[in-house]
């Protein structure tokens, strides 16, 4: 069945089609540009149960969500969600299109098979280094174990694209090398600038290795054409006519005009922007609708979340320069 207009859509008449969904806030990484160095952990008791979430999930296709993107932290540390995502692949006659999931790739050796026979559809997967020791300082883990992820995540035939988050003094000497490597390997690569969206909130301008820094690096070994930009958040530039990569450059080029996503906490808060500074909790109501399952109370549940939907602002730079706090951080929202 094709989802026609979208229930799910904001004072800007952007229409909602993508919904992430963090199933933990818990990782076994603590990338500096995600985790806080002290993490308090969502109580289990707290989490919405996988049930409640599959009930929420088919409510939101049925308003127009076509995509379903698994988060974390890293979402498979929290069991049952191979399970999950088996039990999503009933939406799609309703109109879900694709299931994904983002992952660290740690445990990926593992689950990649699981996943595929699940029927994930696709994997992003995070890698910010080739070099076993800067890996090591960025995320207090081992390199190798991505490493055969990603190509066990390729061998059971998953489509798998890399995310690599670049940090001024930290990583910005792999741009090259990581692309020689995902280029021989056929793997799409996406560079991402650092966002204010760390949990430790010292994120600043100057640590930023923006857009055109990868470009100019780039423009020194390969000829670069930009490619025309979809609904998805990364500009692609053609090298050399031959390979593609992706630059995700929220600070230099925002892309909120055609937002199409929204996201849920693991407790079950709904976050209508990545940088929104209020949530809407719905796990009250998920927890009486999945006890209670009656045409009134999925109805006001409804109206609830269209209403959040419709209050979002305009994006990044309108809600950046209101400098409000922020209570939660990237390894809560799943990026
Ligand atoms: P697809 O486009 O569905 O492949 O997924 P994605 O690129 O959105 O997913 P992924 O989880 O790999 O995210 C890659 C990077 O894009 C992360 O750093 C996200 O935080 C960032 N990102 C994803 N969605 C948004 C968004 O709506 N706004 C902004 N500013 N950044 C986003
Ligand atoms: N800025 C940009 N990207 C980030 N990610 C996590 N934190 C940040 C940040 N502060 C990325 C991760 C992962 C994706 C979900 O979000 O690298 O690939
Ligand atoms: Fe959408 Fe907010 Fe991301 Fe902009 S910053 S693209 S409005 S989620």
């Amino acid at each position: 069945m094709q989802n026609t207009a979208s229930f799910w859509v904001d004072q800007f008449s952007r229409e909602k089609r993508k919904l992430r969904i963090s199933v933990t806030d818990r990782c076994n990484f603590k990338c500096s540009y995600c985790m806080p160095e002290h993490p308090e952990w969502m109580k289990k008791k707290n989490l919405v149960s996988f049930e409640a979430l599959y009930q929420f999930c088919e409510l939101m296709v049925q308003g127009g969500i076509e995509s379903i993107r698994i988060t974390g932290g890293e979402p498979l540390m929290r069991k049952g969600v191979v399970h999950f995502i088996e039990q999503l692949q009933q939406l799609k006659p309703l109109g879900l299109k694709r299931i994904s999931m983002t992952t660290n790739g740690h445990y990926l050796k593992k689950y990649a098979l699981a996943l595929k026979q699940a029927g994930l559809d696709d994997l992003n997967i995070s890698l910010d280094t080739l070099d076993a020791e800067q890996f090591h300082k960025l995320t207090k883990n081992d390199l190798e174990p991505v490493l055969s992820g990603i190509e066990q995540a390729q061998q059971v035939g998953l489509a798998v694209k890399i995310n690599t988050v670049l940090i001024n003094g930290q990583n910005e000497d792999q741009i090259l090398p990581l692309v020689v490597w995902a280029k021989a390997k056929n793997i799409s690569l996406r560079f991402i600038e650092f966002m204010p969206l760390d949990g430790d909130a010292h994120w600043q301008k100057q640590n930023v290795i923006t857009e055109q820094d990868i470009l100019t690096v780039l423009a020194t070994q390969y000829q670069l054409q930009l490619q025309t930009q979809g609904s998805e958040p990364a500009r692609r530039y053609l090298l050399d006519e031959q390979y593609e990569i992706g630059i995700i450059s929220t600070i230099s080029h925002a892309f909120c005009g055609s937002c199409d996503r929204i996201r849920m906490t693991a407790q079950g808060e709904l976050y209508n922007c990545l940088f929104a500074t209020e949530g809407l909790a719905l796990k009250p109501q998920l927890d009486v609708l999945l006890a209670n399952p009656n045409v009134d109370l999925k109805k006001q549940l409804q109206q609830k979340i269209q209403q959040y939907v419709w209050q979002k602002e305009s994006g990044f730079d309108a809600i950046y320069a209101k400098k409000q706090p922020r209570k939660i951080s990237m390894h809560m929202l799943g990026g």
